[in-house]
């Protein structure tokens, strides 16, 4: 199910300006009399009206304090108090006034979340992570994961994929010590995922092995997890340590643990850069 919050508007213009100039929404849908404005998973929509309906509180939440901080930044002509820790509720957060009175709440939660990202922001905003917490990752959140690494595509749906948990630091050293500077990451967190693939052959199994590994980076993000692709894996010494058949293709392996950094959208090409037409 999907859902949108209507609110009655008395200036129409100058509430759906506010929202995509100085809040940064894009408009969803227009609908004449209604607009329907978009942020993340937040569908919010305003219709014109007699009256404004301010009752409620809109909650935008970030990823963590420093963008609370610097919505803060942007935003101290309109808001009511600077940032503060709320213990009762775990956030951190501030409040602020639309034009037409609507408080407006910008927050961090200071907890692991369930998912609730939508697929675009899944998509552009998974970083490489190199950097973790100390917090273990509990088996029920592993199991969500890999419950949607399920649904991987496999070339004839052969699902020859699998992943290699692995628990032991001891191993991982090893690995790192073959892999040299580039897998360090691997070390940052409680955890390293070997993606491997069997099958008869060679070409699909690589095909399947990395599909299911950029799968896997995509299902983490999606619960707040961190991963790096550590590649150069595919190497017999590896797999012996991790007790994969010298024939199957290993894609990479991946840290994962919470993160301990956020990084900013990195610099990308155009989009002319990279697709081509042929008629
Ligand atoms: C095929 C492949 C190999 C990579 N190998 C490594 C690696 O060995 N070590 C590492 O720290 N990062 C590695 N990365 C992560 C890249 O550096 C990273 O994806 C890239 O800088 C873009 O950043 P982003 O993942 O945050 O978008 C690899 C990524 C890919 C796709």
């Amino acid at each position: 199910m999907s859902g949108i919050i209507f609110l009655r508007s008395k200036q129409l213009d100058v509430i759906t300006s506010f929202y995509q100039k100085k809040i940064g929404m894009n408009v969803w849908l227009e609908q004449g009399g209604c607009q329907i404005l978009q942020d993340g998973n937040l569908l919010l929509g305003f219709c014109a009206g007699e009256e404004a309906e301010t009752c409620g509180v809109v909650t935008f939440f970030l990823p963590d304090r420093q963008s609370v901080d610097a919505a803060w930044q942007k935003h101290q002509d309109i808001a009511m108090a600077q940032p503060a820790f709320n213990p009762q509720y775990q956030i951190y957060h501030f409040y602020a006034r639309d034009p037409e009175g609507r408080k407006l709440e910008f927050q961090s939660f200071e907890h692991h979340l369930q998912p609730f990202i939508s697929a675009t922001q899944n998509l552009m905003y998974r970083r490489s992570i190199r950097a973790f917490t100390d917090e273990p990752v509990d088996k029920a959140t592993l199991d969500k994961v890999f419950e949607l690494c399920r649904y991987s595509p496999t070339a004839n749906n052969l699902q020859g994929y699998y992943y290699t948990v692995i628990n032991s630091k001891e191993i991982v050293q090893k690995i790192v010590a073959l892999r040299g500077p580039a897998g360090k990451p691997l070390l940052a967190a409680p955890l390293a995922i070997a993606i491997a693939s069997r099958g008869e052959k060679p070409d699909r199994r690589v095909q399947d092995a990395c599909i299911a590994a950029y799968h896997l980076l995509l299902a983490a993000h999606t619960y707040g997890l961190g991963t790096c692709w550590v590649t150069d894996m595919d190497k017999p010494l590896v797999k012996e340590l991790l007790g994969i058949p010298d024939e199957d293709y290993v894609a990479c392996l991946t840290p994962l643990g919470w993160p301990l950094e956020t990084k900013a959208l990195p610099s990308r090409h155009e989009i002319q850069q990279f697709v081509r037409y042929v008629d």
